[in-house]
């Protein structure tokens, strides 16, 4: 058994035992059993009654939930700095450069592609995400796609096929969505839980989405979409139709797209990506209107060596306080229980009983300093189905 004790500011994401929707206690405690589930949440002077051990002490420190990063892309080999420079000096951002990363991924062993996601996994986890959602997508070949997805599922059960990435240089648009459908769909799926499509400019349309993701569903794959991150199309609308648990990015939406995801609230998140606007400077998406409409809103990294090479999901906290019209609230909801509905998990994003004890320590009193005090480290400790494994207590 685990207790934390000496909680200043507690975030359950619990209604029902703190607070408004962060279910926010003060002076609290919990306790998790062995197998790293919680047993119990409440007042620390009741802790008495639930644990008779020696408790870590939490010093008085803000404690939240593990963040949900449920959107990311860690398999692939090489970085795209040169790129990133000279977007810096205008030049635009355009979906062609993940052909670049394709051939580095593609020559890349088994063992430097494994070590790639660890590296990049270990990163976020000290950044305080407890659940990560990783795609393949960069090798864009059978083998490639399929060794991807072997390395994504040494991270996590999270694991996404993106195979409809881009269309790769060495084949056609017509037989590429066959292939992806087809013998690359069947390479994979053994290691994907999530089929994803890019459906943008540049990438695929509407209706080879609609395909692609209507076969990966008929072979058992929960289905997630990228949608309108380039420009207003028909990626929303078709993520809605078909389901999907998230349409990611929502950059640019029209009136009948927030209207789409507001009546499908239940169903499908709207996951937002503030740094990969911020790493090639687009506009922000506007999160203020999305929630006004009623929309579910989730924050992950988009973490990959094109448009937001950033694990940190504190910064993307930062970036939708300060530049997209959430509350401190909202966005610490959207970056760990809203990524867990993108994920259709309820064991994590939260620390009710039963859920997991995936737990972020901040040097901070409250949850407001993430926005507060952007880019600072202030993760003290993070603690992982009941045991420390980032910082010490
Ligand atoms: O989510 N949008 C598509 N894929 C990535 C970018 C990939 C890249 O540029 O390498 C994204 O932003
Ligand atoms: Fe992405």
């Amino acid at each position: 058994m685990f207790a934390l004790t000496g909680i200043g500011h507690l975030v359950t994401n619990d209604e029902t035992v703190g607070q408004g929707k962060l279910g926010v206690l003060h002076d609290a405690a919990l306790v998790s059993d062995d197998a790293g589930n919680i047993l119990w949440v409440g007042k620390q002077s009741e802790l008495a009654s639930h644990f008779d051990g020696k408790p870590t002490d939490a010093g008085g420190r803000a404690v939240i939930p593990g963040f949900v990063d449920s959107h990311t892309h860690l398999v692939f080999a090489g970085d795209r700095a040169l790129e990133f420079e000279s977007r810096m000096q205008g030049k635009p951002y355009a979906a062609g450069g993940i052909k670049t990363t394709m051939a580095a991924t593609r020559a890349a062993s088994d063992e430097v592609l494994a070590a790639n996601v660890a590296r990049l996994a270990s990163e976020a986890l000290v950044s305080g995400t407890t659940t990560l959602e990783v795609k393949s997508g960069y090798g864009l070949s059978v083998r490639d796609e399929a060794r991807s997805l072997v390395a994504a599922k040494t991270a996590t059960s999270e694991t996404t096929f993106l195979g409809a990435h881009v269309v790769p240089p060495e084949t056609n648009a017509d037989d590429y969505v066959s292939l992806v459908q087809g013998e690359m769909l069947d390479a994979c799926k053994g290691n994907a839980k999530w089929i994803d499509v890019f459906c943008d400019r540049g990438a695929f349309d509407v209706d080879q989405a609609r395909a692609i993701l209507q076969t990966g569903a008929a072979a058992g794959l929960g289905m997630r979409l990228h949608a309108n991150q380039l420009q207003q199309g028909g990626g929303v609308q078709l993520g809605v139709e078909l389901g999907v648990a998230s349409c990611d990015h929502c950059t640019h939406l029209s009136q009948l797209d927030i209207d789409a995801l507001s009546g499908a609230s239940k169903t499908t998140v709207a996951t937002l990506l503030p740094t990969a606007e911020l790493c090639t400077r687009s506009p922000f998406p506007d999160a203020r209107k999305l929630i006004d409409a009623g929309v579910t809103v989730a924050l992950a990294s988009d973490c990959n060596p094109g448009s937001s090479y950033t694990s940190s999901m504190p910064l993307v906290i930062a970036l939708a306080v300060i530049n997209m019209g959430m509350t401190c609230d909202e966005a610490l909801w959207s970056a760990t229980a809203a990524g867990a509905q993108a994920l259709r998990r309820n064991d994590v994003g939260n620390l009710r009983v039963g859920s997991r004890a995936d737990i972020v320590v901040l040097d901070a009193t409250s949850h407001i300093h993430l926005a507060y005090r952007p880019g600072v480290q202030q993760v003290r400790a993070v603690i992982r189905g009941g045991k420390t494994v980032v910082g010490t207590l």
